[in-house]
């Protein structure tokens, strides 16, 4: 997979996607990931990237001609071109799955200021995500956010397959059972005896257990959407 982000700030997801699972993938070559940074499509003195909103009010607005450029300059026939905003639709480990399986080239606009011009809005994205139900001071921490969720489950990028199909999201919409190891009493307490006696039916069966009661006490709107907020 190709990733490209267009930031105005390449330094920060820079650290975040060049270390452990995201580093390795990267230097097995399953996920290429480059930053372009706008502003070096600012043709005035200053490199200007923004500008007042026709109609007034706070805030500036990233400017179009120079969104259309940086999203050109990395474009590809299969590019899948996702604006990072509040304002999108919000972003699940579903949404990760759909991306990872689909797409071979990801393009990610971080927004800043107060945002892109609508009619950029509706004619150059595919689609707009957020990370969540608050705002962030631009959109690179969510796209790192959105890259790393995708990068772990391409094919290679995890050391055993295994681990991304028994995890918290995974397949079904459940948090993960409790984890225990060694030392075998810790804070006045033992792992469950089921754990020890070596019974992988039990072990199973225990789990599975786990983890619906863990949803049900820690996010009962995973086990009924319509109470999601
Ligand atoms: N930019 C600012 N806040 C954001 C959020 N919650 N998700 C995606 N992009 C953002």
């Amino acid at each position: 997979m190709r990733v490209d982000l267009i930031t105005l700030f390449p330094d920060i997801c820079a650290g975040p996607l060049s270390e452990s699972i995201l580093g390795r993938a990267q230097a097995r070559d399953i996920v290429r990931i480059h930053c372009t940074d706008p502003r070096q499509f600012a043709t005035d003195r200053h490199r200007t990237v923004d500008d007042t909103p026709y109609g007034g009010g706070a805030g500036m607005v990233l400017k179009a001609d120079i969104i259309q450029q940086a999203i050109a300059s990395v474009s590809s026939p299969e590019a899948h071109v996702i604006l990072l905003t509040p304002q999108g639709q919000r972003f699940t480990q579903r949404h990760a799955e759909r991306l990872a399986r689909s797409h071979r080239h990801l393009i990610l606009v971080c927004g800043h200021y107060e945002g892109v011009d609508e009619r950029l809005r509706q004619t150059l994205f595919d689609e707009e995500i957020s990370i969540g139900d608050y705002v962030l001071t631009n959109g690179t921490i969510a796209a790192a956010v959105v890259v790393d969720a995708i990068v772990r489950l391409l094919p290679g990028a995890l050391g055993t397959e295994a681990s991304a199909e028994d995890e918290t999201f995974a397949q079904e919409n459940l948090l993960e059972y409790p984890q225990y190891t060694r030392p075998a009493r810790l804070a006045g307490m033992e792992p469950p005896a089921v754990l020890l006696a070596g019974n992988h039916q039990s072990i199973q069966r225990w789990r599975q257990e786990q983890k619906w009661i863990r949803t049900a006490s820690r996010r009962p709107d995973l086990l009924r959407p319509e109470l999601e907020t």
